[in-house]
C-alpha cells in the first residue's frame, strides 16, 4: 500500500536493539568455524546442525527465558574485536538500508567477560563499527551498556567499576545504562544502589521492565531507579494511572510489539496496545529488539504494525516525532533527524 512506501522512506530511529540479537545464523556459523567454537549438536533435537534447524527452533520460542538460552549460546562465537565490529557493521548496513538514521544500541559485556572476552575488546570492535557507520552510512550510533539481572549483583558492580575506570560514561563513549535478561525473579528495587551510583555520573538510565511482569515493575523502575525511559513497558497498558503518569512525564517506551508476540508475552500482534498508547498520548517508539532471532528488522515491524492497526499518517508522524524528540543524541542531531 501507499503507506508501506511512506514507512520505507521514513527516516527512522531505532532505540531498542541488542547488538548480540542481530547475530544472523550465517554469521554465527562462520564465526564458530573461524574461532573453533563448538555449539551443542549432540542434542536429541539438533538445533545447531544447519541454518534451517536453527531458524526452525527460533520460530517456536515459548518465553523470554527460552529465547535467552539460545541468545547467550549464540553469542559465544564472538571472540575478537573484529568479530564485534563485523556483527555491528552487518546490522548498521542493514539498518541504513531501511532508512534508520540513528540507532541506540544495547550490548551485554557480562555475557562476554564471563567467557574470557575482555570489556575493552568488545568496546573496541563496537566503536570501530560506530565510526564506519557515521563516515560511510551517515548513521549515528549511541551505545547503551546493560547489566544482566540474572547474575549475582557483584558481577554487575564489577562491570560498572570497569566502565567508570575507563571514564566511558563521563566521556560520552557510552550514552546510557540499562538492565536486561530475565525479569520475573528480579524486581527493580534490587538494583537501586547500582542505578544510583551510575546515575551520579550523569549518564542516562533505562531498564527493560514490564515485558513479562506487570505494571508494578514499571512503577518500581520509575520510582526507585530513576529511569528516564522504559524498555518494553508492555504491561503499562494494563494500568490507567500509570499511563497518565507516563504521558504527563513524556516518558518514552521503547516498544517491541513483534518481540512481545514471538516471546509469548502477547497472544497476537492484534493484542498489542498500540491504540491504547496512542489514545493515552504515551510516547513510544517501535523497535525490533533481537531481529536475527525474531525474524523482523525495524522495517518489517513498522509494516506489520501498519497491516494490523491501519494507522494514519498523523499517527506515524506522532510516533516517529516523539521517538526523535526522546533520542539520546544532541539537539543538532535531533534537528537533522526531523
Ligand atoms: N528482554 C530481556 N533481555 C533481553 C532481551 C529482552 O527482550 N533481548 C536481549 N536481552
Ligand atoms: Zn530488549
Amino acid at each position: 500500500s501507499k503507506l508501506h512506501e511512506l514507512l520505507t522512506a521514513l527516516p527512522k530511529v531505532e532505540q531498542h536493539l541488542h547488538i548480540e540479537g542481530t547475530l544472523e545464523p550465517s554469521l554465527l556459523f562462520s564465526l564458530a568455524a573461524k574461532n573453533n567454537i563448538s555449539l551443542p549438536s549432540n542434542d536429541v533435537d539438533p538445533v545447531y546442525q544447519t541454518t534451517q534447524t536453527l531458524l526452525a527452533r527460533y520460530q517456536r520460542f515459548t518465553s523470554l527465558d527460552d529465547f535467552l538460552h539460545y541468545y547467550y549460546l549464540g553469542m559465544s562465537v564472538l571472540i575478537t574485536a573484529d568479530d564485534f565490529e563485523t556483527l555491528a557493521w552487518q546490522y548498521f548496513t542493514k539498518a541504513a538500508g531501511q532508512n534508520v538514521r540513528h540507532a541506540e544500541v544495547f550490548f551485554d559485556p557480562q555475557a562476554h567477560i564471563s567467557r574470557g572476552v575482555p570489556y575493552d575488546v568488545v568496546v573496541e570492535g563496537l566503536l570501530a563499527a560506530k565510526k564506519r557507520a557515521r563516515d560511510e552510512l551517515a548513521l549515528t550510533v549511541e551505545y547503551i551498556v546493560c547489566i544482566l539481572r540474572h547474575l549475582p549483583l557483584p558481577d554487575s558492580e564489577a562491570l560498572v567499576d570497569t566502565v567508570l575506570s575507563r571514564g566511558h560514561f563521563a566521556d560520552g563513549t557510552l550514552a546510557g545504562f540499562g538492565m536486561v535478561s530475565s525479569e520475573k525473579d528480579f524486581p527493580p528495587h534490587l538494583f537501586r544502589e547500582i542505578y544510583a551510583r551510575v546515575g551520579a555520573t550523569g549518564t542516562r538510565l533505562t531498564s527493560h521492565v514490564g515485558e513479562e511482569v506487570g505494571p508494578e515493575f514499571v512503577r518500581e523502575a520509575l520510582a526507585q531507579l530513576n529511569v528516564e525511559r522504559v524498555d518494553h513497558g508492555l504491561a503499562s497498558a494494563r494500568d490507567a494511572d500509570l499511563l497518565k503518569q507516563l504521558a504527563a512525564s513524556e516518558t518514552l517506551l521503547t516498544f517491541c510489539p513483534w518481540s512481545n508476540v514471538v516471546l509469548c508475552n502477547l497472544p497476537r500482534l492484534e493484542d498489542a496496545p498500540v491504540r491504547v498508547f496512542l489514545d493515552a498520548r504515551v510516547r513510544f517508539s517501535l523497535n525490533s529488539d533481537d531481529p536475527a532471532y525474531f525474524g523482523a528488522y525495524i522495517q518489517d515491524v513498522f509494516c506489520k504494525v501498519q497491516d494490523t492497526f491501519d494507522l494514519s499518517v498523523a499517527d506515524w508522524e506522532w510516533i516517529v516525532g516523539g521517538a526523535i524528540e526522546a533520542s539520546w543524541c544532541g539537539q543538532d542531531r535531533k534537528l537533522a533527524l526531523r
